[in-house]
């Protein structure tokens, strides 16, 4: 049988991957797709050095390659949201299928690709779009099928996963690690989108949506990313037995779904805790599975280029099928997605970790209980520092129940005007993940 001939639109770090892998494994490849897969072209800006592209055809347009009547998938390797979208939506157009990494671009245009996607009968896939190598949208949206899902939670950004690791364990500075991680290859182009949470916000709405069956809606997330987080807090929460991590949260309620994205205490026994470094994790609660935990590297060239090439074998194998019975691209048939609502962070439950300054005067802690107790918030634990010698100031630290957030917003608010607390009350949410 004739190979399947791909496009590949950007060869950076992985469009670089995806060529080699191709490259190295290709009769490994081609056994599990029952054809081979040939590069017949390849859009590039700039030559990669880690590649011998050597009589592969090359342009610097990527729309040639949508266009082009030879190539069957197109993969967009670009990034972005403008051109990406564009290049997609015209290689749909022109009857190819589509593999992408790009979270972006399916987080936000998602809904609009995959109608027109439908429309044209093709297939787009994306699991390099989510945790870089660790097969989670596959796993979720075929191996978990069975579930009614309670709630996915993950370390899915790898750049500040890397960066929390290294300050824990090293104690090194925050900008010293961010430019590592950009040196390696991990960080996005521009890495606001890695340190404030928006990368992890994408992954997140792409889970969410495969998990419990809704359009894609990222601008109803909640976005908190890591750069107030100090070593202070990383530290106390070491002393409570909890680990600081950046966490995604999507979990199904009665009345909606909580969409969010921020530092977060785990227990310091939870696996999860534990996933250092570049390493992503996807946790899993299902009603008939259970937890399952699905973890490995979230970044870099060839894990994510596993998942590239691992969504083109899926693209081969089901080039020949029906349309109407192919996996849908968001898990559940497209005429039976939810409406049920994604809830704005005030209505999100979850326990709290507080870190109050307060003057080292009499009746303070009574006073900080009472605003709690009076909203009806329970409090777990707490710990109370000796008085710092640089400010004079007394850290009260304070684990609570779990409780809707508007009601410790309020109680924030009624602390800071207190007239012996000093500055914001710190405040990081606590998921026990059991
Ligand atoms: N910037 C992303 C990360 C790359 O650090 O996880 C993989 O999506």
């Amino acid at each position: 049988m004739k190979p399947v001939k791909v496009g590949i639109c950007g060869l950076g770090t992985v469009g670089g991957g995806t060529f080699n892998v191709l490259q190295r494994n290709a009769e490994e490849i081609a056994r599990r797709a029952g054809r081979g897969i040939e590069v017949a072209q390849i859009a590039m800006r700039s030559p990669n050095p880690n590649c011998q592209i050597t009589g592969t055809p090359i342009t610097a347009d990527v729309f040639e390659v949508a266009t082009n009547p030879e190539i069957d998938i197109v993969i967009e390797l670009i990034g972005g949201y403008t051109i990406a979208r564009d290049l997609v939506l015209k290689a749909i157009d022109n009857g190819k299928h589509v593999v992408t990494a790009n979270k972006a671009l399916i987080a936000v245009h998602g809904n609009e690709i995959f109608a027109k996607a439908r429309e044209k009968g093709v297939i787009v896939a994306f699991e390099a779009a989510v945790a870089g190598g660790i097969p989670v949208i596959k796993a979720i949206r075929e191996g978990l099928s069975a579930n009614r899902i309670n709630w996915v939670a993950g370390i899915i950004n790898g750049t500040g996963n890397f960066i929390l690791t290294e300050m824990r364990e090293k104690g090194r500075a925050f900008p010293d690690v961010l430019a590592e991680a950009q040196a390696l290859g991990y960080a996005e182009a521009d890495p606001t989108f890695d340190v404030e949470g928006i990368d992890a916000a994408h992954k997140l709405t792409i889970l969410a949506s495969i998990a419990f069956g809704i359009p894609l809606q990222f601008d109803k997330a909640y976005t908190e990313g890591i750069t107030k987080l100090t070593t202070a807090d990383v530290n106390y929460a070491e002393a409570l037995g909890y680990r600081i991590k950046h966490l995604g949260v999507a979990r199904s309620t009665a009345n909606g779904i909580e969409l969010r994205v921020h530092p977060t205490l785990i227990p310091s026994d939870r696996l999860i805790a534990n996933v250092n470094g570049v390493m992503n994790a996807v946790m899993v609660n299902g009603d008939a599975a259970g937890s399952t935990l699905f973890y490995g590297a979230g970044a870099g060239m060839e894990p994510t280029a596993s998942s590239v090439v691992a969504d083109l074998v899926d693209v081969v194998r089901a080039m020949t099928s029906d349309p109407e019975n192919r996996v849908p691209h968001l898990a559940f048939q497209p005429d039976s997605l939810s409406a049920h609502p994604i809830l704005p962070i005030e209505a999100c439950e979850s326990a709290y970790y507080l870190r109050i300054q307060a003057k080292d005067h009499p009746g303070v802690l009574a006073q900080v209980a009472s605003i709690l107790s009076e909203r009806g918030i329970n409090i777990e634990s707490i710990m109370q520092k000796e008085v710092e010698e640089q400010d004079g100031l007394v850290p009260m630290i304070l684990l609570t129940h779990s409780v809707v957030e508007q009601r410790m917003n309020d109680a924030i608010t009624a602390l800071e005007a207190l007239q012996d607390v000093v500055g914001n009350v710190v405040r990081i949410r606590v998921e026990q993940l059991s």
